[in-house]
């Protein structure tokens, strides 16, 4: 296990403050867990992305809380350190305040989260306020939000015209002055990113897809490391082709069991000719 100290709200607030940029990713099983606190991320979501990642869903709406919780469980057992995010799943927040708290709260109770990320502006600026109010500290994710695919018109850039851009950076206000102590930008222009980072007065704002100018790039792993089969959005950088490693293992292994080159000696246990001679006489 690292020796890092516990990253908290603090220390992400003194990285802003000291204009190191924050490190983010998407993580949703213990190995990856482990390796992404080895490697020092600063911050981990386990997003509801997994529906897609994880689980073969065609989008993020069918993922459960349970669902959430057994992932967010696994990935706090492998970074202990990391600052750790529950992604609030469809319909988790959106009926009620009261719902909205409540499924926080397991995030935190059951899965050991620093935090809790949801979707939406100012229309969720009041499960923002009542989530903070309850003692847990929450992200605003706006922009490209999947769980709102449909009405979206797929997943594309969002606040491409002046007005778009205008409704995205009230929203990020909204979300602010509700109590976000975070705010994602998912997929919005650049030039928009950089007046939401300016203007922000005690957020931190994070990048997906937004440019360079936000404190701090989220990226999804399984895009990372070409693991998702179906596609490769187009903000995502490729740092290694674990995808493709693995195919050719697994091509491999087929191979050498079939021509019998594995198991080899080495692969597999043996018995004395002592102990085998009596086994024979016992079965005698
Ligand atoms: O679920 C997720 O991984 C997310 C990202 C797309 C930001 O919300």
């Amino acid at each position: 296990m690292s020796d890092r100290k516990k990253v908290t709200l603090p220390v992400l607030f003194k990285k802003v403050a000291e204009g190191q940029p924050i490190t983010w990713l998407t993580c949703y099983d213990y190995p990856t867990a482990y390796f992404q606190e080895q490697a020092g991320v600063d911050m981990i979501l386990v997003g509801d992305s997994l529906g897609m990642t994880m689980l073969g869903y065609n989008s993020t709406l069918p993922v459960t809380m349970d669902d959430m919780i057994r992932h967010t469980q696994a990935v706090r057992r492998g970074a202990p350190t990391a600052f750790l995010i529950g992604d609030m799943p469809y319909m988790s927040y959106q009926p009620s305040v009261e719902t909205a708290i409540r499924n926080a709260g397991r995030f935190m109770a059951e899965a050991g989260c620093d935090a809790i990320k949801l979707e939406g502006g100012a229309e969720m600026a009041d499960r923002i306020t009542g989530i903070v109010a309850a003692g847990i500290p929450a992200i605003g994710h706006l922009g490209l939000t999947p769980q709102s695919v449909s009405s979206l018109g797929g997943f594309r850039l969002q606040g491409k015209g002046a007005l778009q851009a205008k409704k995205i950076i009230d929203d990020a206000k909204a979300l602010e002055q509700a109590g976000a102590f975070a705010i994602l930008l998912e997929m919005v222009p650049d030039r928009v990113c950089k007046l939401i980072t300016e203007r922000a007065e005690n957020c931190i704002i994070m990048s997906l897809g937004s440019g360079p100018d936000a404190h701090g790039q989220l990226l999804i792993y399984h895009d990372m490391f070409g693991l998702y089969p179906k596609f490769k959005p187009r903000m995502a950088k490729v740092f290694g082709n674990a995808g493709e490693v693995i195919l050719t293992g697994l091509e491999q292994y087929v191979a050498e069991v079939q021509d019998k080159t594995f198991p080899a000696e080495e692969n597999y246990f043996g018995m004395k000719d002592e102990e085998h001679d009596e086994l024979l006489k016992l079965l005698k």
